[in-house]
């Protein structure tokens, strides 16, 4: 028996936490490298891209650098200026006016940067580990370094920058924010064991290991919503990313848990292990 568009379950709307999706297809993040201007802002193409994509029942914007230092793709849009926001609230005002949502997706490169984005100083990450992948510079595909370790203080500030990313997301008019903590970026080199050698409290154990995406997660929490506005962009294994392996599974599972911990105070008291173990 054929059954019409109309009753397909992927056209049926659903509820994510306050938001109302008009249907269940969610547009995957797409870097596009469209922002090629000088202050990294997104421009008209980027809001006639998205706004010719409203339909979706939710957008989640492409790969967005949270600041300077998280830099390291060509041409991609960043979410610390004030021209970066205004740019952003273009595309979002075009998306909403065709009854589209959007989310924001927060990002920094770490090791997957190049020292050509910092006048030859080395990116940051987890620890010395080059991840042996491609940067993407303005001058063309360049083979990664090893990064700087970064110190105490500068993951303080990087946390505090996801969080100041993630307000002006709201001020740009964003309906909630994802956080990249897919591949190997940033917070991927701090996951994952083979990328991070730190002996102190970010090093080590898996809880040591995920404590900088908690930290973030928290921190982007006090700037949206609860309820629906954050979510995450992670797996646990890749074909590509050769030190991206299987171990990866549980720290993701227990990213889940403590966000399920978070918001459902009965959880705290009495986790459902069997869900999350
Ligand atoms: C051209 C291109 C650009 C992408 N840009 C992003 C991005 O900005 N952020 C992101 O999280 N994933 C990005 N991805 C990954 C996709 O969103 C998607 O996760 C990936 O293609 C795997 O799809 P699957 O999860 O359905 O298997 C990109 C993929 C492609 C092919």
């Amino acid at each position: 028996m054929s059954i019409t568009t109309k009753q397909q379950p992927l056209f049926t709307p659903v509820r994510m936490g306050k938001l109302k999706l008009p249907n269940r297809i969610v547009m995957a993040p797409l870097t596009r490298m469209r922002a090629a201007n000088p202050g990294h802002a997104p421009t008209e193409l980027h809001a006639e891209y998205y706004a010719q994509r409203a339909s979706a029942g939710l957008i989640i914007g492409e790969c967005t650098e949270i600041s300077p230092a998280a830099y390291g793709w060509a041409d991609t849009p960043g979410l610390w200026s004030i021209e970066q926001v205004r740019g952003w609230r273009k595309v979002t005002d075009a998306v909403h006016k065709k009854g589209g949502l959007m989310y924001a997706q927060l990002w920094h490169t770490g090791a997957l940067s190049h020292p050509d984005f910092f006048d030859g100083a080395l990116p940051m990450s987890a620890s010395d580990v080059n991840p042996q992948q491609e940067s993407v510079t303005p001058s063309g595909r360049k083979a990664t370094v090893a990064p700087r370790p970064m110190s105490r203080e500068e993951i303080r500030q990087t946390v505090l920058d996801f969080g100041t990313a993630a307000r002006n997301a709201m001020e740009a008019g964003f309906d909630g924010v994802q956080i990249q903590a897919n591949y190997l970026y940033l917070i991927a080199q701090f996951l994952n064991s083979a990328t991070n050698h730190r002996k102190d409290e970010y090093g080590g154990s898996t809880e040591n290991r995920a404590r900088f995406l908690f930290e973030i997660t928290e921190t982007v929490l006090e700037q949206v919503e609860p309820g629906g506005d954050d979510g995450l962009h992670g797996r646990p294994a890749g074909t590509s990313e050769r030190r991206w392996n299987v171990q990866a599974l549980p720290r993701h599972l227990r990213w889940a848990h403590h966000r399920k911990r978070r918001h459902d105070p009965r959880a705290w008291k009495s986790p459902n292990k069997n869900r999350f173990s």
